[in-house]
Parts: structure tokens; C-alpha cells; sequence
């Protein structure tokens, strides 16, 4: 077991978005979550990866409890999220991106720490060729020097996931990996992640696109209004007639 939610509640005052929700995550593991807009999917995440402090509950990662933890600190245990709308820095190119993510060896990201003594520089070095590693494996060695806010929607999700990449992460949470992704980025980007995982890194993957989501997940979560609604074998959780009913028969 890599990664394990035990009853975790999150509030927005007095807005219960998450409501008493366990989850447990083997070390090579994808494990699917989608739900209806609103569910509380992203604040999930938010709370496993350390952007939202969960209420109740607590997180384990690695047999560690690391609930209080800060997301650098989860990050440096090997636990990273991409986020539902990406973060790229627009103004810098996609290897740039990829090295201010990466990690100098007192534990800071900011690649401006780096700039200076010959042990800077050749961190700076590693960093740089760890960055194009990635690039490449991520098919984006074309766009290496292209400003980030000149990709398309798919590629900045690749950029992304490039991004938690830069950190030798154990577990990756995904959070809407395909939005605006046209097709053939989508089946891409399922390559990447199934060759990933295959290396073992273990993946939690919040989709609203079941086709796609079927295809990499062994294991599905329905989220609705805060719990958990149904979970368990993909194809037979999407029949289960609340999950059909939470959605009002808008799946597929
Ligand atoms: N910062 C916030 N302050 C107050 N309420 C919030 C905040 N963020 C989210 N919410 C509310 O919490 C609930 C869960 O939101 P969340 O973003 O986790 O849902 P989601 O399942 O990720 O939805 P979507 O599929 O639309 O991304 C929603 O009702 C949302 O309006
Ligand atoms: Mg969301």
C-alpha cells in the first residue's frame, strides 16, 4: 500500500465538500475517480497532496503519516498532484518549466538558487539534462524552447506532468489529464501514463472522460456530493444503477 486517506473531511466554512472519504492506493496501482462537477474530487487531492488541510481524517503515504505535512514535504516523500486548470509559467519555455520544478539539493525549487557556484552550476547541469529526459520521453523535444503560453491545452497538460516528473514522484495524482485534450494527445498521454506505471509509480487519475478513463484504470471511485457513491471494477461501478442515477443517465 502506497498511499491511504483514512475518513477525510474537508470544509469550506460551513460547506462540507468532502465528506468522511477513505481511500487506499497499491504501489502499482491506477486507480480511477470521476463524479459529477462538484463532487469534491479536486479538494480530494487538495487534501492527500496538501494544498487544503483536511478537517478530519488523515493522510499515509509510504506507512508515514503525513497529515500535517506541507506539499513540498509530500512532494520530497514522492507524492505530487498536476492540477485541474495547469500551472505552467507562461513566460518561460517548456524546458524551463520543467527545471523550476526540479529540486536543488537543499530541498528549495526555485531554479534562480541555483545560478552561481560551480556546485550550482553543476546541479543546474543534472537538472537540465533530467529536464530533457523527460521532454523526450514525453515526445515534447520539439517544443523544448517554445514559450509556454504558445501550447495548446493538451500540450500544457504534458507539460504538466512533466512537471511532477522533474521530481521522482512514487505516486502522481492526475487531475483531469485529457480536459480540453483533443484525441489523439488523449491516447498519448494513456501511453505515457500506462509506461509510467509499468515503472512503477502508482496513479490516481480524476476524469470526467470514462472512455478514457476505463482504459486505464483497474479500479473506479464515484464520487457524488461529497462521499464516496460507489466503488470497485470499473465497467460494473459505471452500471450501478445510484451512479447511473447521480449522473441522470448522462454516461455512457
Ligand atoms: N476554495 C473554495 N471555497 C469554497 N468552496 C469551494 C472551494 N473550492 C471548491 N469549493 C466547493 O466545494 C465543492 C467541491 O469542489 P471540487 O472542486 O472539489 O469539486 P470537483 O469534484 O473537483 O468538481 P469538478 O468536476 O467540477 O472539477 C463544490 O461545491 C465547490 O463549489
Ligand atoms: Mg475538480
Amino acid at each position: 500500500m502506497i498511499l491511504e486517506a483514512v475518513n477525510v473531511s474537508c470544509r469550506y466554512g460551513g460547506f462540507t465538500a468532502v465528506d468522511n472519504v477513505s481511500l487506499a492506493l497499491e504501489s502499482a496501482e491506477i486507480l480511477g475517480i470521476a463524479g459529477t462537477n462538484g463532487a469534491g474530487k479536486s479538494t480530494l487531492f487538495a487534501a492527500i497532496a496538501g494544498q487544503q488541510s483536511a478537517s478530519a481524517g488523515r493522510i499515509v503515504f509510504d506507512g508515514q503519516d503525513v497529515t500535517q505535512l506541507a506539499p513540498y514535504q509530500r512532494a520530497q516523500r514522492g507524492l505530487v498532484r498536476t492540477f485541474q486548470v495547469p500551472r505552467e509559467f507562461k513566460s518561460l519555455t517548456v524546458h524551463e518549466n520543467l527545471m523550476t520544478a526540479g529540486r536543488n539539493p537543499e530541498g528549495e525549487q526555485l531554479f534562480s538558487a541555483l545560478i552561481g557556484t560551480p556546485a550550482r552550476r553543476r546541479r543546474e547541469r543534472e537538472l537540465s539534462d533530467q529536464a530533457d529526459g523527460i521532454l523526450e520521453f514525453l515526445n515534447l523535444v520539439r517544443v523544448r524552447d517554445v514559450f509556454a503560453r504558445n501550447l495548446s491545452g493538451g500540450q500544457k497538460k504534458l507539460v504538466e506532468l512533466g512537471r511532477v516528473l522533474m521530481r521522482d514522484p512514487r505516486c502522481i495524482l492526475l487531475d483531469e489529464p485529457f480536459a480540453g485534450v483533443n484525441p489523439v494527445l488523449i491516447d498519448e498521454i494513456c501511453s505515457h501514463v500506462l509506461a509510467l506505471n509499468a515503472r512503477g509509480i502508482a496513479f490516481i487519475v480524476i476524469e470526467h472522460h470514462l472512455q478514457a478513463l476505463k482504459a486505464l484504470a483497474s479500479r473506479l471511485i464515484v464520487m457524488d456530493r461529497g462521499i464516496v457513491l460507489a466503488q470497485g471494477d470499473p465497467h460494473k461501478v459505471l452500471d450501478d444503477p445510484q451512479v447511473q442515477e447521480a449522473y441522470m443517465g448522462g454516461i455512457a
